[in-house]
């Protein structure tokens, strides 16, 4: 999958690291030691330059405080999320909101709308109200343009989002249950007119019944939706 030179290793789930073509990396919601399907040598990837946060769900901040330590490497999340995180011990976060844009290892990001929760907590406790969940739309300095959705389900806006952005690449959640599955998952790829697609959030648990191979029986034959699995690259050094 060509990535204009950039490359993005899927840790499982739905955490992600970018590796720019300027050698810049970004990691996407640390889900880690905590992760039960990141591969052992992936569950300290070493020095990042900047990490997003999409929303408080713990299977996508469980290793961020554990992981950025005492470093001041910067954090990006929501105005709520961010709060905690910063009370949890994290240095360097840049609280933000949906619509805005900031600057991280050369990338341009804006957080934009995910339809989703944002809860901060266990499975049966919510401790913090997290504010709104999000995604952001990645815009790479050679020119890619990369959308990451976050959690979500399909919503009508994404072609709002494509009209805006022009996304080259989707990385969509499909797993189902708590996200879109691939019945619903194939009507975002239309809607962002995106020819490239990354799968995430499927076969972590045994409900995350989604899987590539069958959101790709259902998308036109011209849009690119690899089998992957934990530890998989695309781009660059694929
Ligand atoms: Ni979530
Ligand atoms: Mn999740």
């Amino acid at each position: 999958m060509d990535l204009k030179g950039n490359s993005v290793t899927w840790l499982g789930h739905g955490t992600w690291l970018w590796t720019t073509s300027e050698g810049k990396r970004i990691l996407v919601d640390p889900f880690l030691q905590n992760n039960p399907v990141c591969p052992d040598d992936l569950k300290q990837p070493g020095p990042v330059d900047g990490v997003l946060v999409t929303h408080g769900h713990i299977d996508h901040i469980a290793d961020l405080v554990g992981f950025v330590g005492e470093s001041e490497t910067p954090v990006f999340a929501s105005w709520e999320v961010g709060a905690y995180l910063i009370e949890q011990g994290a240095k360097a976060v840049t609280q933000m909101g949906i619509g805005g844009t900031i600057e991280t290892a050369g990338v341009r990001a804006t957080m934009v709308f995910a339809a989703h929760g944002s809860g901060i907590g266990d499975s049966e406790h919510t401790m913090s109200e997290g504010g709104g969940a999000a995604g952001f739309m990645l815009h790479f300095p050679d020119g890619l343009v990369a959308y990451h959705a976050g959690d979500t389900d399909v919503f009508g806006d994404m072609a709002l989002l494509a009209e805006i952005h022009s996304p080259d690449v989707a990385i969509l959640p499909i797993g189902d249950l708590f996200t879109m599955g691939p019945e619903r998952a194939v009507h975002a790829v239309r809607l962002l007119g995106v020819k490239k697609v990354l799968c995430g959030h499927w076969g972590t648990f045994p409900p995350l019944t989604g899987t590539p191979g069958a959101l790709r029986k259902l998308v036109p034959s011209d849009v690119e939706v690899p089998d992957l699995e934990p530890g998989s690259t695309f781009g660059a050094s694929a």
